[in-house]
């Protein structure tokens, strides 16, 4: 009871009153002690072993650039953490060809096995993203930077892309390559960009998309630096079906003409230099309608 009181005496001041939280299904804000190598351990916050270059470890991959954390970083004591390319990141698929169209490095949830409880009853994903000055993207090539791959490999529920598209008839929305797109299941023939926006450089980018894995509809949220999350497109309808697993990180896709394998084929300059810095990553429950909109 004097607890209570307290609580309303603060919010009649007009000070911050606790917000009601939702409950947290995977935390991936990286604290300040971690180390690019303690992604390579089995205890890492993300898969381990995947998804990068077949000769390439975490600790060559991961960086963390010296700048604030994010939005929902700060609260939580977490520090950004950023994805690179080079030439070694070639990723080669169990019993498969080594993807040489593409250049890969991606962080999956450690536990997001294709059928746990972030692909369950409604869930929302966040994620916050910005440029490094010091290895920029070439956006003459099409990225994804996020997206939830279906347990059978066969389709994504959504992407998170930037770049210039490589089949412009798959994007007819998209005329500026230097923005951040949310899309829908990558199946459908165009894809449907639910939300797009300029990729303003060195400032953060917010994400949250709320997925309901059996109502089949998604809700996108953004907002930009320090600023609340505010809704920007849906509730709308979106075949969420096949859980899977959520990727963040880099896929570079590569340049060359409409129909070629782009797995296998297609150009891709030498000496990468490139990376994308992300924070601010965690997946909530959100079936009783529950999403974190400020720390
Ligand atoms: C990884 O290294 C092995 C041994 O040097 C080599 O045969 C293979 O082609 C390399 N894989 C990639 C994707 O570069
Ligand atoms: C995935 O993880 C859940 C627990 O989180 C477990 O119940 C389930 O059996 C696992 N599925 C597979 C295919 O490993
Ligand atoms: C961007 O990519 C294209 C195609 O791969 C390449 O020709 C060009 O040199 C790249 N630009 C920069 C600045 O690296
Ligand atoms: C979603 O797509 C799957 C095939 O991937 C299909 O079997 C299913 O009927 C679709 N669901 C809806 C609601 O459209």
């Amino acid at each position: 009871m004097k607890y209570i009181a307290v609580i309303l005496s603060l919010g009649a001041l007009g000070a911050c009153t606790p917000r009601p939280s939702c409950t947290l299904l995977f935390d991936g804000r990286v604290p300040f002690s971690a180390k690019p190598a303690d992604f390579d351990k089995d205890t890492s916050l993300y898969d381990h072993q995947y998804v990068h270059g077949e000769n390439q470890t975490w600790a060559e991959i991961i960086k963390f650039p010296s700048l604030a954390g994010s939005l929902f970083d700060i609260p939580k004591g977490a520090k950004p953490v950023e994805v690179t390319l080079n030439d070694n990141s070639i990723f080669t698929p169990g019993g498969g060809a080594p993807q040489v169209g593409f250049r890969r490095s991606e962080l999956i949830p450690r536990g997001n096995n294709g059928t746990d409880i972030t692909v369950q009853g409604t869930t929302t994903f966040h994620w916050s993203v910005r440029t490094d000055p010091r290895r920029p993207l070439n956006y003459t090539h099409e990225y994804h930077a996020g997206w939830h791959e279906t347990s059978d490999y066969s389709t994504s529920q959504f992407t998170f892309l930037t770049g210039k598209p490589f089949d412009a008839t798959m994007d007819p929305d998209v005329s500026k390559p230097r923005t951040l797109r949310l899309a829908g299941r990558q199946s459908n023939h165009p894809e449907t960009t639910y939300f797009q926006t300029a990729f303003t450089p060195d400032i953060w980018h917010n994400f949250a998309l709320t997925i309901g894995w059996e109502s089949n509809e998604v809700t996108v949220y953004y907002s930009k630096a320090y600023n609340a999350l505010k809704k920007v497109a849906g509730p709308a309808f979106n075949n969420n079906s096949g859980g899977g697993q959520f990727h963040l990180g880099l896929l570079k896709l590569p340049t060359g003409p409409g129909g070629i394998d782009v797995l296998h084929e297609g150009y891709q300059q030498s000496h990468l230099n490139e990376g994308l810095i992300f924070g601010g990553v965690f997946i909530e429950q959100s079936s009783n309608g529950c999403v974190t909109l400020e720390p």
